[in-house]
């Protein structure tokens, strides 16, 4: 029979609805984009939007399970070798497919491509954090059925999801069969021609260790090849309504036969649970998996929806962005919102993969995105998330110590570039390792958190020690020159376009307030703490001179500005490369890394992001407001934005200095950029630290907000396209609301004490006595 859903034409896009994404068909076009889409997390596990009954062998499509930090290892060829390159490749697996349910109405096997199907609707709906299904099939035989699912994983129950699978006969009265299998015959992708997807793996990763099959539920042990993690995969399965024959065991699942009268719904509830050795003892994984399924059963489907929804209000009681006036936007910024959530690690082990948990892009691993760019997002929403986000680099630590010796340094400790586990896993160095900044970056978070949350408790105990210990690296790394300027020589700033230079500028001026930051932390310790301060000293062995080298070289650093052009330099050679013939690159060559040698692009005066104009936002009150302009300028003129973590940064310092279209360009690019699919790259994964710019670009940008040493402070515009926007912040303890409309901006202390801040350079403070404020004068 002729199937419809592959007539509808490729261009069917997502409806503009503030709460959901929704598809009313199935547009082959977009499947394997829909499918990253419609992913289901809980910052643990993330359930790719495939549909429960699989692929049936198609290509287009990943089915894909991950389990955030649980990865296989692989050891790095290089066929030309070379001193301290990264060695083993850390990869987050594709774990069994415990979500699968496969339907047979009369014997025939249910599938999309199959049939007919027709009444089809799909919905990620961002309040519930349910994935719905429904839609009516008539088999080839003529029998029609109607077929609804609900999908979730578990907000508040790292190890948990579960699935409702009901099936009602329209036009007959027969058998049903529906099987609840494990697929555990899943691979990752093998590395292709695009350095950004697949890894390159040597075999099947997951090693069956024992396979057990009871009455309603079933298990999956699996070991990992190299990395040697026990996983299990656990299901609970039952079946509701029709008069059930007994429950059959099949090679990877239970069959449930049942007698279905016309009109009557037979409803599968499946419980799923994984658990791996990551976070427990080994002893204990198989029957901790079982028994979080079993403990989901008795919850039951309608408790834990209804917990999931409860969780999800509360989110967005406190994370909303609400943008009146524009409902695609709307979505765009609530559907970012809501996959950051779905894809952050929470426990201090784990951390947020650059497409979270919804794809093989960039293999699982964590880059500097997360303290850069979607740090703020969870200090000023989630603070306790934040925090999570920086134990994890605490304890990284003792991997970074490794890394900097294998770096020949003497002290201190070098985070990896990218890695999931801690281990360095850049295979190409000039674009990775060599980007020394994710130490400043890393510094530069917990300053921010400091600054946001006070916590200086946190800073006694972990902070302290991963500042201090960073910071060594500039030192052992840097040197003065005969002007007697301290330099970094040969690192790779956040422009991946240009490679292996001399100060660059944004790796120098965050390596200053870096050392800065390390000797005031060490002197309000010592003075505050000296207990701590001590225990800390003792651990690392530091010494009161490395706190004045640190001073010494920041006030002596070399931080390059031409004087004729009036701008900040990227590096020592950048103004004297060749431009980049914009006029001459067709569109299709971009981004550029896909059709040029590295060296053709390194080469140029061409950049794949922010670099600079990054610098000008997180050391705001280090730039004038001319000086940000001219370099806004000079860089745009230069940049592709290539890189996805751009457009943001560009949009924020648009607002800073004046370029009121400009911003809001830039703003839309970032904001809609995986719905849109704009990076075309999407089917492996969305982009988290350019979903999180999305709300650096409201907050940051349209909202003018800072926060440093000079306090709190906001210079709010209105976007032309926009009536209104709002959204609230924790900050030192106080819940803010600020609201912006056409006639000015209010701020609103919604929790807490007092809370000082500024607008527009007036400074004002919030109480019990005077908790809101209306500023009528916009930027
Ligand atoms: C960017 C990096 C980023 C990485 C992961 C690259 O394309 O250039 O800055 O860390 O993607 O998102």
């Amino acid at each position: 029979m002729q199937n419809d859903i592959d007539n509808m034409g490729s261009m069917i896009t997502l409806a503009a609805e503030p709460w959901c994404i929704r598809e009313r068909a199935i547009d082959p076009a977009r499947r394997f984009l829909h499918e990253t889409l419609f992913t289901l997390g809980n910052g643990y596990i993330g359930m790719r939007g495939t549909p429960e009954e699989g692929s049936h062998g198609r290509k287009d499509t990943l089915e894909g399970t991950y389990l955030n930090g649980f990865h296989d290892t692989e050891a790095i060829h290089y066929p030309e070798n070379a001193y301290g390159l990264a060695r083993i490749n850390e990869f987050m697996l594709n774990v069994p497919n415990a979500k699968r349910i496969d339907l047979f109405v009369d014997g025939e096997r249910f599938a999309l491509d199959s049939g007919r199907v027709e009444a089809y609707e799909r919905m990620l709906d961002f309040r519930t954090g349910l994935l719905t299904r429904s839609l009516e099939w008539t088999s080839n035989s003529g029998k029609r059925v109607r077929i609804v699912s609900r999908r979730l994983v578990c907000m508040a129950r790292k190890h948990v999801a579960a699935v409702e699978y009901a099936v009602t006969p329209l036009n007959f009265s027969g058998t049903v069969r529906i099987v609840a299998a494990i697929d555990a015959d899943v691979t990752n992708l093998q590395a292709g021609d695009d350095p950004r997807v697949g890894s390159a793996i040597s075999g099947p990763s997951l090693q069956l260790v024992e396979r057990r099959l009871d009455a309603s539920s079933q298990l999956v042990l699996q070991r990992t090849r190299h990395s040697g993690f026990l996983l299990a995969s656990a299901t609970d399965a039952m079946l509701a309504g029709g008069k059930q024959a007994p429950v059959s065991a099949l090679e990877g699942g239970h069959a449930f036969d049942v007698d279905a009268g016309q009109g009557q719904t037979v409803t599968l509830h499946k419980f799923i649970a994984y658990a791996s050795s990551r976070d427990m003892l080994e002893a204990e994984v198989a029957d901790f998996a079982g028994a979080e399924a079993a403990r989901a059963r008795t919850i039951g489907f309608e408790a834990l929806a209804a917990e999931q929804a409860a969780y999800l209000a509360q989110f967005w009681d406190e994370a909303d962005v609400g943008i009146d006036g524009d409902d695609a936007l709307q979505q765009g910024v609530h559907f970012n919102q809501f996959h950051l959530l779905q894809s952050v690690g929470r426990d201090g082990k784990t951390n947020i993969a650059a497409k979270g948990v919804t794809g093989e892009g960039y293999e699982g691993h964590y880059f500097w995105d997360t303290e850069i760019y979607v740090f703020p997002f969870f200090l000023f929403s989630r603070p306790e998330i934040a925090r999570a986000l920086l134990q994890y680099r605490y304890n990284g630590l003792p991997k970074a110590r490794e890394r900097a010796r294998q770096m020949a340094h003497a002290k201190g400790a070098l985070y990896p570039w990218r890695t999931i586990a801690g281990e360095e896993c850049s295979a190409y160095f000039p674009a990775g390792s060599a980007q020394y900044h994710i130490n400043a970056d890393v510094a530069y978070s917990i300053r921010l958190y400091l600054l946001a949350t006070g916590d200086f408790d946190f800073i006694a105990q972990y902070g302290a020690e991963i500042v201090l210990e960073t910071a060594r690296i500039w030192i052992g790394l840097g040197s003065y020159d005969r002007q007697g300027r301290f330099c970094i020589n040969e690192v790779t700033g956040p422009d991946e376009y240009t490679a292996l230079v001399n100060n660059n500028y944004y790796t120098n001026a965050m390596a200053r307030m870096h050392m800065t930051f390390a000797a005031d932390v060490a002197a309000r310790l010592r003075a505050e703490r000296p207990d701590d301060y001590a225990r800390v000293a003792a651990a690392i062995g530091l010494e009161p001179v490395e706190l004045d080298a640190f001073r010494a070289a920041s006030s002596a650093m070399n931080l390059p500005y031409d004087a004729e052009l009036g701008i900040h330099e990227q590096d020592d050679s950048f103004l004297s490369k060749k431009p980049w013939d914009f006029a001459a690159t067709p569109q299709e060559n971009y981004p550029l890394l896909l059709h040029y040698h590295p060296l053709v692009i390194y080469r140029h005066q061409v950049c794949k992001q922010a670099d600079v104009v990054l610098a000008l936002l997180l050391l705001s009150d280090q730039f004038a407001l001319d000086d940000k302009r001219r370099d806004f300028d000079f860089y745009e003129r230069v940049t592709t934005h290539d890189s996805s973590l751009s457009s943001c940064i560009f949009s924020v310092i648009a607002a800073e200095v004046g370029y009121r279209d400009k911003a809001y360009a830039y703003f839309m690019e970032t904001a809609r950029l995986d719905l849109d699919n704009t990076h075309a790259n999407t089917e492996y994964g969305v982009h988290t630290a350019a979903m999180a710019g999305t709300w650096l670009g409201v907050a940051y940008g349209f909202a003018g907000m800072r926060l440093d040493d000079g306090g709190l402070r906001f210079a709010p515009t209105l976007p032309y396209q926009w009536r209104a926007y709002r959204f609230k912040l924790h900050v030192r303890g106080a819940l803010l609301e600020v609201a912006v409309d056409a006639g000015g901006a209010d701020y609103r202390l919604l929790q807490g004490e007092r809370l000082a801040l500024a607008h527009r350079g007036k400074a004002f403070e919030l109480n019990a006595t005077q908790n809101s404020i209306r500023m009528g004068d916009l930027a």
